[in-house]
């Protein structure tokens, strides 16, 4: 009987011992991580998908993620292929994941983590990401990193209101290089007001459409047919702030 309690009390003690170790190590991890933590619901309106294509839950590099790069980062003078400004080119698959970016870890990326910085470490520079774009890179690295292009995307071109629709293709595809601040070619889209400009003078149909007499945008790429339908029957419909 005593020797069983004595027994039972070691335990009890070693056991105390174990909980507190651990809770002190839990303590420790915890207060060296600063992990952002954004809720997918919370920063896209109730809907738990980022902005892009997503049909099956997979974050398509191609449509949501490279364009985010595109015009956020790899554009002139910053983390293009020829200024590659503190050594990252930023402007293709294969360059994005030469560093910075560990796949299936995004708190452990430094492309993603330098997306919270703020002063003078600010990225980009002029303005921070939105929410659901930083959402969407985090779940694009968490996924993988994985280079998926061509994806299935549901898109309806008859579904083209300004806010569902327009304004987030800008956001993904244009605002980088299109807002106040970094005005490309003095326009700016970061606005329905500024959007429905562009709308009546023709530059955005023209632009994106690749038609001639207009500088084919967004630079070094194109909208999907999809896209470019919705881009074209919003401003038919007069570029509605619907
Ligand atoms: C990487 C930066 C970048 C991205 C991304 C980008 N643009 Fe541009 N855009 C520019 C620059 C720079 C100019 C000025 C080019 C020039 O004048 O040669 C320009 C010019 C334009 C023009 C004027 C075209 C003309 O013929 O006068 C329109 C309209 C335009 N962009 C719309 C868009 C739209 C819409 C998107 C997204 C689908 C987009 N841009 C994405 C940098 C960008």
């Amino acid at each position: 009987m005593t020797i069983k309690s004595k027994g039972m009390e070691k335990l009890q003690k070693t056991g105390n011992w174990i909980i507190l170790s651990a809770l002190t190590v839990l303590i420790l991890l915890g207060s060296c991580v600063h992990e952002p933590f954004l809720n997918p619901i919370d920063v896209n309106e109730g809907n738990p998908k980022p902005d892009g294509c997503l049909d099956d839950g997979t974050v398509c590099f191609e449509s949501s993620i490279l364009p985010i790069f595109l015009s956020s980062c790899a554009r002139s003078g910053c983390h293009d292929t020829k200024t590659k400004k503190d050594g990252y080119a930023l402007d293709s698959y294969t360059n994005i994941l030469k560093k910075g970016i560990s796949p299936g870890n995004a708190n452990n990326s430094k492309l993603y983590k330098v997306l919270f910085a703020t002063g003078s470490d600010q990225m980009p520079p002029d303005g921070p990401l939105s929410n659901s774009q930083k959402e969407a890179i985090k779940l694009w690295i968490n996924q993988g990193a994985k280079n998926t292009t061509d994806c299935n995307c549901s898109c309806d071109p008859a579904i083209f209101t300004y806010a569902a629709i327009i304004q987030p293709i800008m956001a993904t595809n244009c605002v980088g290089c299109h807002k106040p601040g970094s005005l490309g070619g003095n326009i700016d889209l970061s606005t329905h007001k500024a959007v429905k400009a562009q709308a009546a003078n023709g530059k955005l149909v023209g632009s994106i459409t690749h038609a001639q007499g207009f500088v084919a945008m967004p630079q070094g790429g194109k909208l999907s047919d999809c896209e470019i339908s919705q881009v074209k029957n919003w401003v038919s419909a007069g570029a509605p702030n619907n």
